[in-house]
């Protein structure tokens, strides 16, 4: 079996991130946008989604810790990265690689909301439901996917694949020796 398989084609993603942003377009005409990206995964995915946006946009990038095993149950994320800008009364869209627990957007939302945006949405490429352990629903998304470790338009492995112009599934043997020996070995 080929240990990377494809999950979405460069096409599929190049529509879907037009279809998307259509709806962004309709939705915050004749305002600006203050568009967020959440560092690392979402760089790909957000360089595409700005460059078919036609309202004037703003950019800028939050940076958040993984929560380990023993906070998963309490939620607990750290900005690593704060904003470079106000976001008080401005319209604000996170951009999102995939949503797995809901943990970062949980509590990413939570705290750019006591800024006082006029707004405050999110958009992701992909959601994953089956694995949430808080409630959360993104305002735009991609693609809903069943549990898959996937890689690839951003998503990684180990730090590895982000670079792959399509999205993958990876598969259990490819993925132990990109998590034991750091290397790709499977492409
Ligand atoms: C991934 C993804 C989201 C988060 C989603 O980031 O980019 O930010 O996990 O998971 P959650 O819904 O369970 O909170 P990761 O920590 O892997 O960092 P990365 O973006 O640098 O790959």
């Amino acid at each position: 079996m080929e240990k990377l398989e494809v999950l979405f084609t460069e096409e599929q993603l190049r529509s879907k991130v037009k279809e998307l942003a259509e709806r962004i377009n309709r939705d915050y005409q004749g305002k600006e946008l203050l568009v967020v990206g959440i560092l690392r995964g979402a760089f790909v995915f957000m360089a595409d989604l700005v460059r078919n946006l036609e309202m004037p946009v703003i950019i800028d990038f939050v940076a958040v810790s993984s929560y380990g095993d023993d906070t998963v149950s309490s939620g607990v994320v750290r900005i690593l990265k704060d904003l470079d800008e106000t976001i008080t009364g401005k319209h604000v869209l996170l951009v999102e690689d995939i949503i797995d627990t809901g943990l970062t957007l949980k509590y990413l939302c939570k705290n750019l909301e006591a800024r006082g945006p006029a707004s405050l949405r999110v958009c992701t490429i992909l959601d994953k439901p089956s694995r949430r352990r808080v409630e959360f629903t993104p305002d735009y998304n991609g693609f809903t996917i069943p549990d898959y470790f996937v890689v690839g338009y951003g998503l990684d492995c180990a730090q590895r694949y982000r670079n792959l112009p399509s999205i993958y599934i990876l598969h259990q043997e490819c993925r132990d020796i990109c998590l034991t020996k750091g290397e790709l070995g499977c492409e």
